[in-house]
C-alpha cells in the first residue's frame, strides 16, 4: 500500500508540475482573491486538476483538501492536502521561486511530503520515519546553534487584519539583531530550505494547511523541529509556524515573544 501511495503521490506532483511549466511566462489569466494581491491563476486551477485526477484514479474514496477547489470530503482517514501552486505571486511574475506541495495524512499524522520546484529541478520528499529527500540526497538541518550567526527566512500575510500580533514589529526584532532575513515568497519552499539546512530558522503567521503539510513532515525528517509561537506540539491547521533547526528554537520563541 506505502509504495502506490508514494508512486501515486509523486505522479501527482509531476502532473501538476508540468502544468506549471507548460504556462510559466507565458500568457494565462490571473485574478484576485480575497485581497488584491492573493492571486490565482488559471494554472492554478489546471494544476489541481491534474494532480486530483492522478489522485482520484488511484484512490476515489480518499479525503482531499485543495487551496482552490475546498474539501472533496469522504469518510476516508486518508487526506491529501494540495497546494497547485505554492508562491503564485511569484509565479504570476515568472519569478521561478514556486513550487506544488501535497501531503498525505493518515488518522491525522502526516504520512508523506513532496514539495516540488520543477524550475530548480528541486524534488523534496519525506516518509515518516525513513528521512526527507532532496532529489535522491539525504537531508539534515544545519548544525547552526547560535542565533547571533543565523540566517533566517519569513513571509508575511496577504490580510492584515485578522493577524493578532503584529508580524512588522516581530521582523524589526530579528532585523535589530542584525541577522540575514530573506523572504522568498513561498511558504512550502521556506521549509524545504529550512530541512536542508540553507536556512537556520523560518516563521510566519496565518499560514494554511496546505502551505505547510507536506513541508512539516520534511522538516521534521530532516531533523528539524516545527511548533506554534508557544512552542507547543504543530498542527498544520495552526495560524503562527516556526520551524528551526532545533538548535535556534528556543532563541527564536524568545525574539517572537519579545523576551529576548
Ligand atoms: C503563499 C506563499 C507565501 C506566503 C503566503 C501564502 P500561495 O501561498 O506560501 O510565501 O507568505 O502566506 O499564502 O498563495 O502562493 O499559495
Ligand atoms: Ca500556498
Ligand atoms: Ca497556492
Amino acid at each position: 500500500m506505502n509504495d502506490l501511495l508514494k508512486n501515486t503521490l509523486l505522479r501527482a506532483v509531476h502532473a501538476g508540475a508540468d502544468v506549471l511549466k507548460h504556462f510559466f511566462e507565458g500568457t494565462f489569466e490571473v485574478h484576485s482573491k480575497d485581497t488584491l494581491n492573493n492571486l490565482v491563476t488559471e494554472v492554478d486551477k489546471k494544476a489541481e486538476d491534474a494532480i486530483i485526477d492522478v489522485i482520484k484514479s488511484e484512490f476515489p474514496e480518499h479525503f482531499i483538501l485543495s487551496e482552490e477547489v475546498g474539501e472533496l470530503s469522504t469518510t476516508s482517514n486518508y487526506k491529501w492536502i494540495i497546494d497547485p501552486i505554492d508562491g503564485t505571486v511569484n509565479f504570476a511574475h515568472g519569478i521561478p521561486i514556486c513550487c506544488v506541495s501535497i501531503g498525505l495524512e493518515r488518522d491525522g499524522e502526516m504520512q508523506m511530503g513532496v514539495v516540488f520546484n520543477p524550475f530548480m529541478n528541486e524534488l523534496f520528499f519525506a516518509e515518516r520515519g525513513k528521512g526527507a529527500f532532496l532529489n535522491n540526497r539525504k537531508l539534515t538541518v544545519s548544525k547552526n546553534n547560535q542565533i547571533e550567526s543565523a540566517c533566517l527566512v519569513t513571509g508575511f500575510p496577504y490580510r492584515w487584519v485578522d493577524v493578532g500580533t503584529d508580524p512588522i514589529a516581530v521582523f524589526e526584532r530579528f532585523i535589530r539583531l542584525g541577522l540575514p532575513v530573506r523572504r522568498l515568497g513561498s511558504a512550502a519552499i521556506d521549509l524545504c530550505w529550512v530541512a536542508a539546512g540553507r536556512f537556520d530558522g523560518f516563521w510566519e503567521y496565518n499560514l494554511n494547511p496546505w502551505d505547510i503539510a507536506a513541508g512539516y513532515l520534511i522538516i521534521e525528517e530532516a531533523g528539524g523541529r516545527i511548533s506554534n509561537f508557544s512552542g507547543d506540539k504543530y498542527s498544520v491547521y495552526d495560524k503562527q509556524t516556526l520551524a528551526t533547526n532545533g538548535h535556534i528554537h528556543e532563541q527564536m520563541l524568545e525574539v517572537i515573544k519579545n523576551q529576548a
